[in-house]
This record gives C-alpha cells, structure tokens and sequence, in this order.
C-alpha cells in the first residue's frame, strides 16, 4: 500500500496509540525533543516534512514553524494539536515553496523518507531537503537502519500489537512493516547514503540513536550555496 491509502481517517486515531502515546515510542520522543530543544535554540523558524500529526511541532508552541503532509488524516490533527501554524497538504517530493522560501530547521522524522520506496525518489528528496535549509540551519532526518530491522519482531511492542517487518531484500534496505493500516512497503538505504549527500553540504554531522534500528542523525551549519 502508498503512504495516501496507509494514512486514512480510520488509521489517525490508531496511529496516535500506537506511535504517539504508545510508551514503547517514549524514550525516541524526549530523545527528539531534547535535540530539537538544542536546534531550536540558536534556530528561528522550522519545517517538519511529513509532519503526520505534528507531535514534534507542538513540543514548541512559541517557534515559527510549518508542517507539509501528504495526509488529510494526519493533518487534521496535527492542526488540532498546532493552533494558527501553517499545514500544506501535499506530497512532499512535488511540492515547492512558490517563493523559494528557506528554512533555519528542516526535518524528517521517523523514516518517513522510507514511504518513497524507491532509491532515486529518496535521494531526490534529501536533495531537496538540503537546498530547503537556509544557509546556517541544519538538517534533522531521524533514519532506519536497515541492520537489525528483523530485530524488531522480537521486542516487546510487536509482541503486544502485531505489528511485524518483513524483509524484502538480502541487504535488508527493501522491507515491509504490517500493522493495523496494512502493509507500509518501505526502503531504508544505509546511513553512507545520506552521508554522502548531506555532508558536502554542512559544516558537522551528528549521529544518536535510542531504539534500535532508528537513528538520529543531524547535520549542522548548512555552508552557503
Ligand atoms: C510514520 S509517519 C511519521 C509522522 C511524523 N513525522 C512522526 O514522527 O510522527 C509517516 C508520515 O509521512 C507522511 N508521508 C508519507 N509519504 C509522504 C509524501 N510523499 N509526502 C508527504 N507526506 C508523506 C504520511 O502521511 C505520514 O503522516
């Protein structure tokens, strides 16, 4: 299934159990909002792509800051939770800002990049990301790591909900997740490919993880064009 079929007005509310309020995820959560609270303080204003419900989002209700979501769903909620922020409603890979607007903050969290499922799509979109960041602003993707993936079966949280992966692929970067909106078809590349297109670009890098197989990764200091 697409990511517009997966992120429907019967899986929203699901989603929020399962991926927001769901204490599995907690740790991962404070662990964003810790670094984002770092970003954000020397940072002014912020896009989240792919923003889903805007968890992120209203962790700070004092930035300037913006979402784009591909879901209706996904979006009416999260503009319950950000009052007067503004939501675009659009697949992320066409869409572009009419005046070439930059942003200090752009991110993408939880492997949402994986829903492209296609290797050039993802690698067009993190170029895109790249070239959103204004010069001096960072760029926050919160990545799968393919190693380990299958791992996921055994913890706690699939064992309570069900949810499982399926590989797809020997090295692991073509994969599924089935849960209560279906089979999500994702592809994860390895951490060297967003490295070797985000690090000409930036004066640090900066890796972190919490949950296994999920990794924060943080480019600082976007080099002018
Ligand atoms: C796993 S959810 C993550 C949501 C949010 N970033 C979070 O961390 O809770 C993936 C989100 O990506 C969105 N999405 C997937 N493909 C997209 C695309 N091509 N353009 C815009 N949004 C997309 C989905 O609608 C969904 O809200």
């Amino acid at each position: 299934m697409v990511s517009s079929d997966i992120f429907s007005d019967g899986y929203a509310p699901q989603y929020a159990s399962l991926y927001i309020n769901h204490p599995h995820w907690e740790p991962k959560l404070r662990h964003n909002a810790a670094l984002l609270r770092a970003l954000l303080h020397p940072l002014g204003n912020w896009l989240d792509t792919c923003c889903g419900q805007g968890w992120h989002l209203a962790q700070f209700p004092r930035q300037r800051r913006m979402g784009i979501d591909i879901s209706a769903a996904q979006l009416e909620r999260a503009r319950q939770q950000n009052p007067g922020v503004p939501f675009i409603q659009a697949d992320v890979v066409d869409y572009e800002f009419p005046d070439g607007q930059r942003f200090d903050l752009v991110s993408n969290f939880w492997s949402s990049y994986s829903y492209l499922n296609d290797e050039d799509a993802i690698r067009k979109l993190v170029q895109k990301l790249v070239r959103w960041t204004a010069p001096g602003g960072a760029l926050y993707l919160e990545l799968t790591e393919p190693e380990g993936l299958e791992g996921f079966n055994d913890n706690e949280f699939s064992a309570e909900t069900g949810a499982k992966v399926a590989l797809r692929s020997a090295d692991e970067v073509l994969w599924q997740y089935q849960d209560v909106g279906g089979v999500h078809l994702m592809m994860s590349p390895p951490l060297e490919f967003f490295t070797d297109i985000i690090a000409p670009h930036f004066t640090r890098l900066d890796h972190s993880t919490m949950v296994r197989s999920v990794r924060q990764f943080v480019a600082w200091g976007k080099r002018p064009d």
